[in-house]
């Protein structure tokens, strides 16, 4: 599993945690492609990793900004994403399985770093169900 982590200023920390977070739990391959701490304007990041994913050059992404809610709407600007933000797992899970997201977004001032764990623990181990959601996912698209 490819995935490409993101982040603004306001999550950097958030990011470096499950980062590690990701690569020990899923032996996945993690690209941090996110700030390093600088400040940086969140819809070019989200933009770049939105078309990142639709390009094949990573499965999933992870954004992390102050409230999830800025890199979430400037990912679904793009044409072909379904990016989510999400405060509990429950959402997470089925934003994979029902609607096939591909990215999901997370707020670094909103959720504490445990249940931020269990909200990509969600997101990474569900799989899209297809059949009538496939049906309406094309309807989005
Ligand atoms: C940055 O201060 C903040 O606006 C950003 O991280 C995010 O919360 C926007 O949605």
């Amino acid at each position: 599993m490819r995935i490409a982590i993101s982040n603004d200023h306001a999550a950097t920390d958030l990011k470096k945690i499950l980062a590690a977070h990701i690569a020990e739990k899923f032996s996945a391959e993690v690209t941090d492609i996110g700030s390093q701490g600088e400040a940086v304007d969140y819809p070019k990041y989200a933009q770049s990793a939105a078309k990142a994913i639709l390009a094949g050059e990573h499965d999933l992404a992870i954004l992390l900004c102050g409230t999830g809610a800025g890199m979430c709407i400037a990912a679904n600007k793009v044409s072909g994403i379904r990016a989510v933000v999400c405060s509990e797992p429950y959402t997470a899970r089925l934003s994979r399985e029902h609607n096939n997201a591909q990215i999901l977004c997370i707020g670094a001032r909103v959720v504490g770093t445990e249940l931020a764990k269990a909200i990509v623990d969600a997101f990474l181990t569900a799989k899209f169900e297809g059949g009538r959601h496939q049906t309406r996912v094309d309807m989005m698209e």
